[in-house]
């Protein structure tokens, strides 16, 4: 079998977005995601919402992915698919169109674990920016996930820390709906604290031995705090909205360092990683500048579009599994606690 000229397309909709990526050899050729809407008059994503979006949007969705990257179904070499973790219904619908192209165009079926995808998107060839050489500490931070995994190959992957409790981009969310903020409030928060105090408030880091995270205290503790200080002033939140977001801000984002700070001392490893939709924070992404000059890291922050979720980074692993001839068969289920 030849190795070169490999066009493989990936497909995600493990959560809300369904997505499709063709990549040729290591390079995006298109990236389309169709996010969900819906999900925001609920404050969170309802999943049997989610995978009746899924399946509206699958065809299309794979559709525009091959018209942009201007190749036809019968060109591509292999189907890569999202089989976990995520909610069921919708891994499923992504799982069974995946393996029925598969089936119809007599090509591999090659499945990803998305949690290794958020990590492997790094290697996706991209114009200014490096891969992280092995070993690297990475870190998913989502609304779903919060993870450090110590990367010692492609897929020698070993999670050293993680929540236990909600995810951090849940702490941002949750801390928003407190304030009034519409979901998902991460951005908002993000936007609102730049013109903030940082140190105007200040709440607790949770004590959580070893590299584990746990957020759900934080959005008690917030919740508590504004009801109190609400109590004897109603406008409190709307006169001090930019310093109550830069101080929840500042105390995520200083748990999210300490952890990296301990988990880079106990691996002795200086490549951080880090992904997933949080990633995009402009505080986190200072705060790892500065850890650069502090600890003497080196950082990598993937391109936006590959930090949220997308089928690009899980085609870059259909491309990576597909080298080493790792396939699967078609009898390959969904797996919605699927572990690194
Ligand atoms: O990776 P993602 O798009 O979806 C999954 O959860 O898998 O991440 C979405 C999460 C949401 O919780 C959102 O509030 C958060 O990422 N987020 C941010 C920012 N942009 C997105 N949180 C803080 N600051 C941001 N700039
Ligand atoms: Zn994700």
């Amino acid at each position: 079998m030849t190795k070169q000229n490999i066009y493989i397309i990936g497909i995600e909709s493990s959560c809300d977005d369904t997505a499709a990526s063709v990549m040729y050899n290591g390079k995006i050729l298109s990236n389309v995601v169709a996010n969900q809407k819906i999900h925001e008059e609920f404050g969170g994503v309802v999943p049997e919402l989610a995978s009746r979006a899924h399946q509206q949007n699958i065809v299309p969705v794979v559709t525009q992915a091959l018209a942009k990257a201007k190749i036809k179904k019968e060109q591509l070499n292999a189907i890569a698919f999202t089989r976990g973790p995520g909610l069921m219904g919708s891994l499923l619908v992504g799982t069974s169109f995946a393996k029925s192209l598969a089936f119809g165009l007599n090509i591999p079926l090659i499945d990803v674990n998305h949690m290794q995808a958020h990590i492997l998107a790094h290697f996706i060839d991209e114009e200014g920016f490096n891969k992280p050489p092995f070993p690297f500490l990475a870190m998913t931070i989502s609304g779903g996930h919060t993870q450090i995994v110590k990367v010692n190959h492609y897929f020698d992957m070993q999670v050293i820390g993680e929540t236990i409790d909600d995810a951090v981009g849940e702490a941002f969310d949750k801390s928003g709906k407190i304030l009034g903020l519409g979901y998902p409030a991460g951005p908002e928060i993000d936007k609102l604290a730049k013109l903030g105090n940082p140190k105007a408030f200040k709440f607790t880091k949770p004590k959580v031995d070893g590299l584990n995270f746990s957020f759900s205290g934080l959005k008690t503790a917030i919740l508590y705090f504004i009801q109190k200080e609400t109590k004897t002033n109603p406008d409190f939140v709307y006169e001090n909205l930019n310093d109550i977001c830069a101080s929840i801000q500042f105390t995520i984002i200083g748990i999210l360092i300490d952890k990296l700070k301990l988990a880079s001392k106990t691996t002795g490893i200086k490549h951080i990683a880090i992904g997933g939709g949080v990633s995009a924070n402009s505080g986190i992404r200072q705060a790892l500048k500065d850890g650069e000059q502090k600890f003497g890291w080196t950082t990598y922050v993937p391109k936006f579009e590959f930090t949220t979720d997308n089928a690009a980074m899980i085609a870059i692993v259909g491309y990576l599994k597909y080298l080493e001839g790792d396939f699967s068969e078609q009898d390959i289920t969904a797996s919605a606690r699927l572990k690194i």
